[in-house]
């Protein structure tokens, strides 16, 4: 009987520890919310039309801000031969996939710079992926509309921009937008 209501303890805390351990591994994913959003991965269907949507040509360099566990990238990589460059800002995650793409054997194809998008420079982007947070879009805009070159493409899964010209999306995901940087109206 003892033994029964000992086992009966040890199995409940087990469930905590397991419980709260799940709890706090959630916890520190989200709480990259305050730099732009907490890391929720694209679906790799989604990210197969966002790529679509895009249609980057060989040799453009491609961008995913928030690259998170780089599935964009490597999908990007194998599929389109582009040069691709994620920036993220959680270091877990820079680790992972950075790993990731060395297994894959992307590395010559693949960078991962660990930082914030918001103090980075990715003006040389021809093509660039975001899965962020509606707040993030807005602060965002500034910065692409005063740096990136014309024609830049901005394909957005979920969110949308305001004062960047809207091209298109496909019929069946009107949620992933096409945006390209317009050649007049540049804030300065
Ligand atoms: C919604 S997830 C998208 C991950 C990946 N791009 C995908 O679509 O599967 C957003 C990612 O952005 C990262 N992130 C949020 N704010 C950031 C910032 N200011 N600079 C760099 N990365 C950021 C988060 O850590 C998270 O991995």
């Amino acid at each position: 009987m003892i033994s029964a209501i000992l086992f009966l303890d040890l199995l409940f805390l087990i469930c905590l520890l397991v419980f709260t351990g799940f709890l706090l591994i959630k916890l520190f994913f989200s709480l990259f919310i305050i730099f732009g959003a907490p890391f929720v991965p694209a679906p790799i269907e989604k990210v197969r039309k966002m790529l679509e949507l895009a249609s980057p040509k060989q040799g453009e360099i491609l961008y995913d801000l928030g690259s998170g566990d780089a599935k964009i990238l490597i999908e990007a990589a194998r599929k389109y031969n582009v040069k691709c460059n994620g920036i993220e800002i959680n270091p877990v995650l820079v680790r992972m996939s950075t790993r990731r793409i060395e297994k894959l054997g992307l590395q010559n194809k693949i960078k991962i710079h660990q930082g914030n998008f918001f103090k980075k420079d990715f003006s040389d982007a021809d093509v660039i992926l975001i899965y962020l947070f509606q707040p993030t879009m807005v602060l965002l805009e500034r910065k692409f509309l005063s740096e990136l070159k014309p024609g830049t493409r901005i394909v957005s899964l979920a969110f949308t921009f305001d004062n960047i010209p809207f091209i298109k999306s496909l019929p069946d995901y009107p949620y992933i937008r096409l945006y390209e940087i317009p050649t007049v109206d540049r804030i300065k």
